[in-house]
């Protein structure tokens, strides 16, 4: 079967790895890929935001399946543009793919749904925010309503930083912001898929979002991941299940905009059970590594039950009972400007040393690897647990020449400080 897989990543290194491995594969092209990528598929050079020619490319290539990674392009309806034309997608419609773009409908739906989530006022002006503000006490939370790649919110620890980020926010016109309740407890991400019927619970883990060791420094779109998190209990993610995921999928169903993909619910894990901070509608960046170093099944076959409505037929999805994890080297300068074209080398022998390297934001230049991103490359290691996991990482990542990167030293902190 061909596939074609739009994103160019490390989650989407990680599936072309993944999904390289299917018996049933025969062709994988890539739009727009990256050299990692081209280890395993071909890439293309297509413009995805131009849906038309990617509908005519998928005929012509006879290509069964189209992955689409990002949310862009699921936000800006690509889905809807191929199932239109019959092709099977992974990935929800626009309507459904509004959970991560818009703040204020997944807020919205949580109403209707009764779903665990954190008080909210949503906003569209600045006097309307400054008098939500007297609602709430300190922490609390500010966010631009609609995709910001992770860089849109703000917890305040004070009023005036509070009025700081509205003041932002309402700079320029037609702003909307959400201001939230600071929920206290540990995050944790849960990956669901559903079809729109049934549901496949996906694998758990934790990211990583400040730049800075000990969480400290700006927020990235993640810094390093591990899977499982042991944090989630079992008992935890049957309730994030029952009272999270089924009213969303049910409430969407019944409201004739069924979500198909993954559901990437972000959770906070507080004394009075899990509540959604947010939803994403694709897989996590760096999360979809560890997830797919785990993942003991034909991703291609579980990929197309979702597409094709037929998740109900299989059972649960098996992961390897170890950990793994990984370890984001970006750019320096990253989250801000990252600094382009710095020289990587190293890989192969990193990787001779069991570990998988993903990578991000790199491009050959003259045959030479270089960085061409915020976020390069994803280190990916398995171990017994956290800390063997973490010990390979580091020492594949150790080997890996680029000079004008930067790492987290302490990726899976809170897993070890708490098995010591
Ligand atoms: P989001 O983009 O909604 O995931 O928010 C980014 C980060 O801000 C989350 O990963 C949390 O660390 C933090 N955050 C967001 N909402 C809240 C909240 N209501 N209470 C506490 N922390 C939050
Ligand atoms: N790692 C966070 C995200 O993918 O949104």
């Amino acid at each position: 079967m061909n596939v074609l897989l739009i994103g160019s990543g490390g989650r989407e290194h990680a599936l072309a790895w993944k999904l390289a491995q299917s018996p049933r594969l025969h062709t994988l092209f890539a739009a727009p890929g990256n050299p990692g990528i081209a280890a395993h598929a071909r890439i293309v050079a297509l413009d995805v935001t131009d849906h038309a020619a990617v509908v005519d490319f998928v005929a012509a290539q006879s290509i069964k399946l189209v992955v689409i990674g990002p949310e862009a392009p699921l936000v800006d309806g690509l889905a809807d543009s191929l199932r239109a034309a019959g092709v099977a997608v992974f990935g929800p419609s626009a309507a459904a793919a509004r959970l991560e773009g818009s703040k204020a409908f997944t807020k919205a739906l949580c109403d209707r749904a009764g779903i665990p989530t954190a008080g909210y006022a949503h906003v569209a002006s600045l006097d309307d925010g400054l008098a939500a503000l007297d609602r709430f006490g300190v922490p609390v939370v500010v966010k631009a309503d609609g995709l910001a790649a992770g860089k849109g919110v703000t917890v305040a620890e004070t009023r005036e930083q509070a009025e700081a980020a509205l003041n932002d926010l309402f700079s320029a016109p037609g702003g909307e912001a959400v201001i939230e309740e600071f929920l206290e407890g540990e995050e944790a991400s849960l990956f669901v898929l559903t079809d729109g019927t049934a549901i496949l619970p996906f694998g758990s883990a934790q990211d990583h979002k400040r730049v800075g060791d000990g969480d400290t420094g700006p927020n990235t779109g993640g810094m390093g991941a591990y899977s499982p998190a042991l944090v989630l209990t079992p008992d935890l993610e049957a309730r994030a299940i029952a009272e999270i995921i089924w009213p969303t999928v049910r409430t969407l169903a019944a409201e004739g905009t069924p979500f198909s993909g993954v559901l990437y619910a972000g959770l906070m894990l507080t004394p009075n059970g899990p509540k959604l901070i947010e939803y994403n509608a694709r897989f996590g960046d760096p999360e979809c590594q560890v997830l797919m170093m785990r993942l003991e099944e034909d991703l291609l076959d579980v990929l197309l039950a979702v597409a094709e409505g037929r998740l109900g037929e299989r059972g649960p999805a098996r992961f390897a009972d170890d950990t793994a994890l990984t370890v984001v080297m970006a750019a320096r300068g990253y989250p801000g400007t990252p600094q382009s074209g710095g020289t990587i080398g190293g890989v192969v022998s990193a990787e001779a040393t069991g570990a998988k390297i993903f990578q991000a934001g790199t491009r050959l230049a003259e045959g030479q690897l270089v960085a061409a991103g915020g976020r390069v490359l994803a280190v990916t290691a398995s171990g017994a647990d956290v800390q063997a996991a973490q010990t390979a990482a580091y020492a594949a990542l150790d080997v890996i020449d680029f000079p004008s990167g930067f790492c987290r030293r302490d990726i899976g902190w809170r897993e070890i400080a708490r098995t010591g």
